[in-house]
């Protein structure tokens, strides 16, 4: 949004299209004034697949965003995700050559750019280069060196990089409706900006958003980013599950999940469900098979986003353990399964840190829509662009890619 103060974030989801419009306050304060939330289509585990319904989709969301905050949207940013995404890690060392030795900011900027300067394919784009952690003269773990006596900077820096094709389809779509990108953010980041604590982020947690197409993993560790991943499973196999298992249309299946689904751990739950039966439609299934297949999904996805952990000693590696977001993680009983299966505190994170239209809000399918509008708040242009202290979150910088699509 080019009035100032406001910014608009459009999550477009594998089942739903969130735009909001917010203002942001002197204080940096996020007020919600308007939010769109449309089913969406044309999409398929975080991708476009077919442009004119993906853009029928988030122009519906973002009319009714406009309609509901009486506010233009004509830029705004924009969360990414699906199987495209890659990360990596990379170094960078840079000399401090001045008198005083003191690290500044330029000196920042040089190493970050430095590390971002890696071969990347032209099939692909570089869509965050995020400081992991800086070493100055050799001694490691330093959060922000600027002010710091040395002779050389080191940084490690988490680069992640998206397929072009796929971000072009969905930057097209945005623009064809009218809207300019602002920046492009990948969801598990946002998400975790909506949720997760300084703390957390500092001690070691994961961030699992578990939404309808994919599983957005972001991994954080000493105050930054420490690997993300995304996963092609979540909430549609778990309903594909039902649909096959029990033998009910797709909607049947979906509505008897939400309605339902309690993945509560196997014996807390068995003796009290076994004659139940449930009937939707006309269709009738036993309630302790419905919340079997469901359990097990879960189970499945919950053991797949420790392995993206590279050795089982996770308690060391994350003892805040997990925080889930997205639509699925509104299945009933899912922390105690998490807690029971994983052997690691499980929580399921609620979006907060936002004032204004917030009751939609109070669910974790929201924490990307959220977690945009902040991350826009925080680092975005209507701001001055700059770091606020170093536990709070993916600290100083994230490097933008002004000219990603110029
Ligand atoms: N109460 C509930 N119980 C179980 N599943 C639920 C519940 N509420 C929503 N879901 C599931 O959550 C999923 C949608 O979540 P969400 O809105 O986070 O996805 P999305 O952002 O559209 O998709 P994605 O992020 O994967 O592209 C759907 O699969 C839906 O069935
Ligand atoms: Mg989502």
């Amino acid at each position: 949004m080019r009035k100032r103060g406001t910014i608009a974030a459009i999550d477009v989801g594998t089942t739903k299209v969130c735009t909001t419009v917010a203002r942001i306050d002197d204080g940096g304060g996020v007020r919600v004034l308007g939010v769109g939330v449309t089913p969406s289509s044309g999409l398929h585990k975080g991708l476009v697949v077919n442009i004119n319904e993906a853009k029928e989709s988030i122009h519906e969301s973002v009319r009714k965003a406009e309609q509901a905050s009486g506010c233009k949207v004509e830029s705004a940013y924009v969360g990414v995700t699906g199987r495209h995404i890659n990360s990596q890690n990379n170094q960078a060392v840079v000399a401090i050559s001045r008198n005083d030795k003191l690290v500044r900011p330029d000196d920042l900027k040089r190493v970050l750019s430095s590390a971002r300067s890696i071969k990347v394919p032209s099939d692909r784009k570089l869509l965050h280069v995020i400081p992991r952690g800086y070493a100055v003269d050799g001694q490691p773990g330093i959060g922000n060196p600027v002010g710091m006596h040395g002779f050389r900077l080191d940084v490690e820096a988490h680069i992640i990089t998206a397929g072009v094709s796929s971000v072009q389809n969905l930057v097209k779509c945005v623009r064809s409706i009218g809207v300019d990108t602002e920046d492009l953010i990948l969801e598990p980041l946002a998400s975790a900006e909506a949720v997760l604590t300084d703390d957390e982020k500092q001690l070691g947690v994961i961030l699992a958003d578990i939404g309808g197409g994919t599983t957005d993993v972001a991994i954080f560790r000493g105050g930054s980013i420490w690997h993300t991943a995304i996963l092609p499973v979540a909430g549609y196999q778990i309903t594909r599950d039902v649909a096959i298992g029990l033998g009910l249309p797709f909607d049947v299946a979906e509505e008897m999940k939400k309605k339902y689904g309690n993945v509560s751990p196997a014996y807390e739950t068995k003796r009290t469900r076994d004659n139940d039966t449930l009937t939707t439609n006309g269709h009738g299934v036993s309630h302790q098979d419905l919340c079997d297949i469901i359990r097990a999904r879960i189970e499945e996805i919950l053991r797949l986003i420790v392995l993206e952990m590279p050795n089982s000693d996770y308690e060391t590696l994350v003892p805040d353990g997990i925080v889930l977001t997205g639509g699925s993680s509104n299945l009933a009983g899912i922390e105690a399964l998490g807690r029971n299966t994983l052997q690691l505190p499980v929580r399921v994170g609620i979006p907060r840190n936002i004032y204004g239209i917030t009751d939609v809000f109070q669910d974790p399918a929201y924490a990307t829509s959220v977690g945009l509008l902040l991350w826009g708040a925080k680092y975005g242009g209507t701001q001055t662009w700059q770091p606020r202290g170093i536990g709070s979150g993916l600290l100083h910088l994230i490097s933008r890619i002004v000219d990603l699509f110029h």
